[in-house]
């Protein structure tokens, strides 16, 4: 089965809980929490007091994407925030092994993301610990950016690389997806899918009706 994780980096921040109650009525079951440092990547997002605002208006699964250095001192605020899922970045964490441990003992689950420029077979070390590894098809940092094709060889490298201990870690791919390259994503081995412009722009309950056809096969 595969998942749509709209990127709520593109929500109306004037109007969020209006906006996330069309997502929820369009059956959506996963929110993808963008927070940014300005240190590891150069724009500020948000953090856990926003999340934990979110937290308040739906029941849906939480896919915090961490694009954060260090982000092993952030944990416990981000589990008490509400979050479900913690993905960190190969490239911004000292002791990943550490870190990946310490988000699950808090009870959450655990992705594992990669920039563009980084080789995918960096994560082989970790594919039987983590839930999910999120290939980045953009630069972290801004949404409404190109698709980068370079993610496509990644999806299949993991898709064929999962590890027998751990058959059901997700595949998410984050950056540039819209409705004319959401199926090329697929067929490479994304299951999980972020969208940010490509839901908010213009008719958001279209735009997810749209997404979960094309999803459902
Ligand atoms: C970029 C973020 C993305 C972004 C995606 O650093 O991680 O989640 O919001 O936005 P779109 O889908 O517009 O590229
Ligand atoms: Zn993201």
């Amino acid at each position: 089965m595969n998942i749509l994780s709209p990127s709520l980096l593109s929500i109306d921040f004037n109007n969020i809980e209006r906006d996330a109650k069309i997502l929820d009525k369009s059956g959506v079951s996963w929110y993808h929490l963008d927070v940014m440092d300005g240190m590891f990547v150069p724009n500020i997002s948000f953090g856990p007091p926003v999340i934990k605002a979110i937290r308040k208006i739906t029941d849906c699964f939480f896919d915090v994407h961490l694009m954060i250095k260090e982000p092993i001192r952030y944990i416990e605020a981000f589990k008490d925030a509400g979050a479900d899922l913690l993905t960190i970045h190969y490239e911004a964490c000292e002791n990943l092994t550490e870190t990946i441990a310490k988000i699950k003992e808090s009870g959450l689950k655990a992705g594992l993301a990669v920039n563009p420029k980084t080789d995918i077979t960096v994560v082989k070390p970790y594919l039987s610990d983590v839930d999910m590894v999120l290939v980045m098809s953009v630069e972290p940092g801004f949404g409404g950016q190109k698709f980068m094709p370079v993610a496509i060889d990644k999806l299949k490298w993991l898709k064929y690389n999962l590890n027998p201990d751990n058959p059901d870690m997700l595949i998410e791919v984050d950056g540039g997806i819209n409705f004319d390259n959401v199926n090329i994503v697929l067929e490479a081995g994304a299951n999980v899918i972020v969208a940010g412009s490509a839901c908010f722009n213009g008719d958001i309950a279209d735009n997810v009706t749209r997404f979960d056809k094309i999803l459902a096969g």
